[in-house]
């Protein structure tokens, strides 16, 4: 079973709890990201990642990826107000990232494989978009009581998000864990 978040609760993915439990910039520095890489944010929101990978990266582009044009529109403006010129916004399908094969060194996907219905097909896409020797990274709830977050039949375990990823040619290189709430799963993709 899937739910999706709802656009109209946009103000909800940037909160004190929020930034207390899931700092965006020392969990962007946790996972690896380097200032030579160029970035995919898959299921983007409205940039609460977006935005501090951007400013840590500075020249390169971070494509901000969502099919929802709402989430987007108000990434443009958070971009605008921060001074950002290297964000790039992409309306995308369901199972359709639109940007060009191997066009970054680092996907990023905070809280949104929970959401897709075709895991499988969706992380075969965001592999696509991502260079070999490239890196994806995801961050999710995990698969437990806990007292934020979607039911427990809507998550998904780490365990099974490996499996998926080494079956298309990933290799976990780290597991992480965040607030005792989220997991982070760094893999590497074989060249
Ligand atoms: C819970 S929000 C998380 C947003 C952001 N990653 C964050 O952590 O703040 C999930 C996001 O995934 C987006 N989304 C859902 N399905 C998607 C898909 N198939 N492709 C791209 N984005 C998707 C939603 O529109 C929503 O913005």
């Amino acid at each position: 079973m899937v739910h999706k978040f709802d656009p109209k609760n946009k103000e909800k993915l940037d909160n004190e709890w929020r930034r207390e439990n899931l700092p965006p910039v020392e969990i962007l520095k946790e996972l690896g990201l380097k200032a030579t890489d160029s970035v995919a944010d898959i299921g983007c929101g409205i940039g609460y990642f977006t935005i501090p990978a951007a400013a840590l990266i500075g020249s390169n582009t971070v494509y901000g990826l969502d099919t929802s044009p709402e989430m987007l529109a108000e990434l443009e403006l958070r971009s605008k107000a921060a001074g950002l010129n290297n964000i790039e916004t992409v309306k995308t399908q369901e199972l359709d990232l639109i940007i060009p094969d191997a066009t970054v060194s680092f996907g990023l996907m905070v809280n949104v494989i929970h959401e897709i219905v075709d895991k499988t097909q969706f992380l075969e896409e965001s592999s696509r978009i991502i260079k070999p020797g490239g890196k994806l990274a995801i961050i999710d709830w995990e698969k437990a009581e806990t007292k934020t977050g979607p039911p427990i039949d809507h998550r998904i375990g780490s365990d099974e998000v490996k499996t998926m990823l080494n079956e298309i040619g990933f290799v976990c290189q780290e597991t992480m864990n965040f607030a005792e709430t989220f997991y982070g799963l760094v893999f590497l993709k074989h060249n």
